[in-house]
């Protein structure tokens, strides 16, 4: 098999490729290893599909390119969230799961390219839990995300994807028609256990606080 356009690790379900499909998205520096055990806690019975983003910064991989902290380069996240979404619709192929049933999980800056998949490609993803996530960009045509699940992990004290940002993404999504669910730690920008252990129960269908 070659890399479909993306370096990445496909584990498939042990239930057989009739299950959903967990697209993991790493944060900066990050790979395709990363997120795997995360993946596995969140979906058990779900195929992990995990690339690895193809922006290099100083040698940390990233899924689309920034121009400093939090200042995005538009065109070029435009751009690898159309690509991103191409690479799911050849691994569906390539592996025979069902592109209907994906679900994305990212952290930060893999967090921020699903909420960009979200908001420019509604449709492609089914659910997503994005931890640690900003708004990614404000789309010119509000997209409809009716029906689609969205659980945002956020840290009160996290200076990169801030509260302030979590409320936004949040209403932006909610506008635009998302089931939101917003879980609060009191950390960081670090992916907790806690809030792992949240996404997991919500994505198994208890939608929580
Ligand atoms: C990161 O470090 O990944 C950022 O905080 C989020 C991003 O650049 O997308």
């Amino acid at each position: 098999m070659t890399d479909l356009g993306f370096l990445h690790q496909f584990v498939p379900a042990p239930s057989g490729a009739s299950a959903d499909t967990l697209l993991l998205l790493h944060g900066t520096g990050g790979d395709e290893n990363d997120l795997l055990p995360l993946g596995k806690l969140l979906a058990p019975n779900a195929n992990l599909l995990s690339p690895r983003g193809k922006i290099s910064e100083n040698g940390m991989p990233r899924f689309f390119r920034r121009l400093a902290e939090g200042v995005f380069d538009i065109p070029d996240l435009i751009a690898r969230t159309h690509e991103l979404a191409g690479f799911i619709a050849v691994a569906s192929n390539a592996y025979g799961f069902d592109p209907k049933r994906v679900v994305a999980a990212g952290f930060s800056n893999g967090a921020n390219i699903a909420a960009s998949l979200l908001l420019l490609r509604p449709g492609v993803l089914r659910a997503t839990v994005l931890l640690h996530a900003m708004v990614p960009l404000v789309p010119e045509t509000v997209p409809d995300l009716t029906g689609t699940r969205v659980f945002l992990g956020a840290g009160r004290q996290d200076p990169v994807a801030t509260p302030d940002e979590t409320e936004k993404l949040a209403a932006l999504l909610r506008g635009a028609g998302a089931d939101v669910t917003t879980q609060w730690q009191p950390g960081g920008h670090g992916l907790t256990r806690e809030e792992a252990l949240a996404a997991a129960e919500w994505l198994a269908g208890s939608p929580g606080s």
